[in-house]
């Protein structure tokens, strides 16, 4: 009789706290797989004396091993061997075709949120390393929010007031237009699958966040892709595909984008606005660096221009505060945002309570703008180590500009530079870049390397930049 794997890792993981107890299941178990069902074990007393235990360890190993299904006791009669039903080997050859066509891309859902590893310089990351996270403090805010009554009821689905209140501030908007989820990948889900239809056009900026692209295509919608530059999206290409697709949404990264640190210039602000009106569509605004401005503090939301509810906005705790914090918020006005936040019970009930508290906490702490104060000079520090290790000791790769805030460098690689190859090796020689594929929705018109400098120590910059000049000139062409 085989066992199933749960039974097996807990069993070995020691199921009871008495280790005796479950020392002598593993080896009950052990041998209940080489007999038949319906097969009698020794009763009780034989057991005790056979293991040399006591009779209440002896019915702690039986209660183990009746809890796991393996055997059952008839009082009166003794314990047996329980029947299991064997499954025969798993055919899954019926269900692809029964799926259909998988909507949401594998390849770049694998990459999203994806990290190497410790082994791994990370030059490719879209958070920051653990030094320059307020990890103690959130700790501590963690332990006192645990013992706190409100972390363990319910809030209402839409957020804790406080939060949503808190939240609200930054975008001059009202509390109830804030809706609380569980970081920024599910507020971009959440508003791409509100704002329209499966089949209907979403318009983005290119390149873009990976994780957009496959919300996106999650939500069922064709991807337009429009050019930007420095200052941008591009406003008349945006203008003609606003006409040509007739895409009620567009998504945009105002401030910072990623990977290319571009800042949407305020003429094109005004500019976007004005054509999301004359087409009557939404602007998806993903605000993720809003904590993460280097010169200067990032400009105002786009949401905080536009009245009439065009804007709807996401932000996250996860770049400023952590990764793990998975906390962030949709904010919307009029009745899209109605929607939003009668349609979020459907995917679930709510950001864990506990959560909330603890975002509470460490935003009203005095600890969070120290913390966005050292963050600032910390970034500044590392973006300069890194665009200059690529500038001497990488020139094949060229940075159009080096952003004024975000966390990513978009390196642009001479033309016939295959990017799957030359991130394959930087992999091999332990390091982790962004292959710029994954940036495009359709294919790339030049070769590029997302690379990031909030996740990896100066030292670690330096080393790594200096691997990659390593790589064979074969792999990246000069
Ligand atoms: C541009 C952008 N938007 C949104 C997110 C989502 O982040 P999270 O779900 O961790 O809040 C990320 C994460 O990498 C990002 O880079």
């Amino acid at each position: 009789m085989s066992l199933p794997n749960h039974a097996i890792t807990l069993l070995n993981s020691g199921v009871s706290h008495n280790n005796r107890a479950a020392q002598i299941a593993a080896e009950l178990q052990q041998r209940i797989s080489g007999m038949r069902t319906g097969e009698r074990l020794p009763g009780a007393r034989q057991l005790a004396t056979e293991f040399r235990a006591s009779a209440g360890t002896i019915s702690s190993a039986l209660a183990t091993l009746t809890a796991l299904g393996l055997i059952l006791t008839e009082p009166g009669r003794g314990t047996f061997v329980a029947s299991r039903a064997v499954l025969a080997e798993p055919d899954f050859t019926w269900q692809t075709p029964v799926l259909g066509r998988t909507r949401v891309d594998p390849e770049r859902a694998s990459r999203v949120g994806a990290y190497a590893g410790s082994d791994h310089i990370p030059l490719s990351w879209g958070y920051l390393s653990a030094e320059l996270l307020p990890t103690e403090e959130l700790r501590q805010i963690g332990a006192r929010a645990a013992r706190s009554s409100r972390a363990w009821v319910m809030t209402p689905p839409t957020g804790s007031a406080e939060l949503r209140r808190l939240l609200s501030a930054d975008y001059q908007a009202e509390p109830s237009d804030v809706l609380v989820v569980a970081g920024g990948q599910q507020g971009l889900v959440f508003a791409m699958r509100t704002l329209a239809e499966p089949g209907d056009t979403i318009i983005m900026e290119s390149p873009t966040y990976p994780g957009a692209i496959i919300a996106a295509q999650s939500a069922g919608l064709a991807i337009k892709a429009v050019p930007s530059d420095g200052d941008g999206i591009l406003v008349d290409r945006l203008r003609d595909e606003l006409e040509r697709t007739r895409a009620r949404s567009i998504y945009l990264q105002p401030n910072y984008a990623n990977p290319t640190g571009a800042v949407l210039s305020p003429e094109r602000r005004t500019q976007v606005l004005e054509l999301a009106a004359r087409a009557g569509a939404f602007i998806v605004e993903d605000d993720w660096a809003r904590h993460l401005g280097i010169e200067s503090s990032a400009p105002a939301p786009l949401f905080t221009q536009d009245p009439h509810g065009h804007v709807v906005s996401v932000l996250t705790l996860s770049k400023p505060a952590s990764p793990g914090i998975r906390l962030g918020a949709v904010i919307a006005r009029g009745p899209a945002g109605d929607r939003l936040r009668a349609s979020r019970t459907a995917d679930d009930l709510g950001v864990s309570p506990i959560v909330q508290e603890i975002a509470l906490e460490l935003l009203t702490s005095p600890v969070w703008p120290r913390h966005l104060k050292r963050l600032r000079s910390a970034l500044a520090h590392r973006r300069d180590a890194l665009a200059f290790a690529i500038a001497s000791s990488l020139p094949a790769a060229r940075v159009p500009h080096v952003p004024r805030g975000g966390l990513h460098l978009w390196a642009q690689l001479p033309h016939g530079t295959d990017t799957r190859e030359f991130s394959a090796a930087a992999h091999s020689a332990g390091v982790l870049v962004g292959d710029g594929r994954h940036f495009f929705v359709d294919e790339p018109p030049s070769p590029f390397l997302r690379l990031s400098f909030g996740a990896a120590t100066e030292p670690q910059i330096a080393e790594g930049v200096r691997r990659l000049a390593a790589l064979s000139p074969t792999t990246l062409r000069s």
